[in-house]
Order: C-alpha cells, then structure tokens, then sequence
C-alpha cells in the first residue's frame, strides 16, 4: 500500500519523510490556505522534499479554467498530479488532461459511480472521503469496498486513494480493503507506529539491560 501525507505543511513532509515510508503527498485549498504562503511557492518546495506523486488543486469550476489551472500546476513539476472535483466539468477537464499525459486525482468523490466515471475518464487517481462520510453518519469504508471491487471487476488502471482519514482504523481497514493508497493527516502517521505494549516493553527491556551493566 501507498502512503501520501495529507497536509500542505512542509514541517510535517519533511518529518514523515524522514521515517522513509512516504510515497506522495495531497494538498488542497484549505491545507494550502491554513499554510500563509502562495501556493507555487509550496508546491515547488514539496517537490524538493518527495519523490512521488504530489497533488495540487484547481480552484476554476469551468472545463476551460480547469485545464487552463491544470495545465500550469503540471508545469511546475513532472511529479505534480492535478487535483479536480468530481462535478461533470471535472470529468471532462480529466479527460483531456489525461490526454495529455498529465497525471490527475479527481477529489471529493461520495459515490461509487462517482468514481466509475472518474476511472472511465482516464482518471490516475481517485479520492473517496471516508471521514467525511462517517461524520454525516454514512460508512466510508463501505465506499472503499465498493471502489476495490468496482474497479477490479472491469481492470480500471485508476487507483483509489483513501482520503479524509481520521484515525488509524481507516488505515487497516483500507489496506484490508485493498485500497490503493492512503492519504493520512501527520498526527494518524505517527499513530501508526504506537502501541501502548511496545511502550511498557521496551520500558522493560531497558530496566532489565540497565541492571546488566553491558553497553553494545
Ligand atoms: C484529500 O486529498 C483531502 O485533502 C483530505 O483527505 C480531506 O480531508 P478532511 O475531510 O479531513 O478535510
């Protein structure tokens, strides 16, 4: 499974990149925003710091302005992925932009058929909202059965990108599921390695190895 971080904090990239398990990285225009900073500066810094794909927002909502925004954010860097909205104008900036070559991931995705539209344009990417989902009282992991199964059913290159990631739940299950990729916020990424028995086990093993005397 891959991993991206979900944030625009380039403090937070560089810290999980360090652990040597980040394979991309997504942004939107609320991460962007909670930055300060413009946002080619960002992006061009991201780049610098993985070696993956790296999303970058639209803002436009028309097919044109989705290609013109598009095909600029593709410029800064072969590693940039498009990032457009599941809306029919997403849909068809997807399409040719892929026919372009340029990498996208169509986001805000809440339906399976949503996400068969986006794979049947080309899409590389696509971004169930699991949290999202679950906070309007839905199951988000149910979507992400349905995306896995829907998308090996008929050999669909588009991958699933698990999105809106609360916890460290959603991780297991979606690497359970399948899924392609997950998107985790910084704070779920350290989660990821706690367990509150390695704690008292390595406590353990310390006062023992203290009493020994050794040194290694
Ligand atoms: C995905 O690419 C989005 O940036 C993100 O996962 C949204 O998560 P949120 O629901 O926590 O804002």
């Amino acid at each position: 499974m891959e991993f991206f971080i979900d944030t625009a904090d380039v403090g937070e990239i560089r810290e999980a990149q360090s652990m040597g398990v980040l394979d991309g990285v997504t942004t939107n225009p609320s991460l962007i925003a909670k930055t300060g900073r413009p946002f080619r500066e960002v992006l061009e810094e991201i780049c610098t710091i993985v070696d993956g794909p790296i999303s970058a927002e639209v803002v436009a909502t028309d097919v044109a302005g989705m290609i013109s925004e598009g095909t600029r954010l593709a410029a800064i860097h072969s590693n940039i992925t498009v990032k457009l909205p599941i809306t029919v104008d997403g849909i068809k900036a997807c399409k040719a932009l892929t026919g372009r070559g340029i990498k996208t991931n169509l986001t805000l995705c809440f339906s399976a058929n949503q996400a068969l539209l986006a794979a049947k344009a080309g899409a590389t990417f696509v971004s169930p909202f699991v949290g999202r989902l679950d906070d309007i009282g839905q199951d988000g992991m149910a979507l992400i059965r349905d995306l896995v199964t829907l998308y090996r059913n008929y050999g669909y290159a588009t991958k699933v990108l698990v999105a809106s990631i609360r916890h460290p739940e959603h991780v297991h299950t979606a690497a359970l599921l399948g899924a392609h990729v997950a998107t985790i916020p910084f704070a779920v990424i350290r989660k990821l390695a706690a367990h509150p028995l390695t704690d008292k086990g390595l406590a353990a093993f310390l006062a023992d190895w203290q009493r020994t005397g050794n040194t290694i």
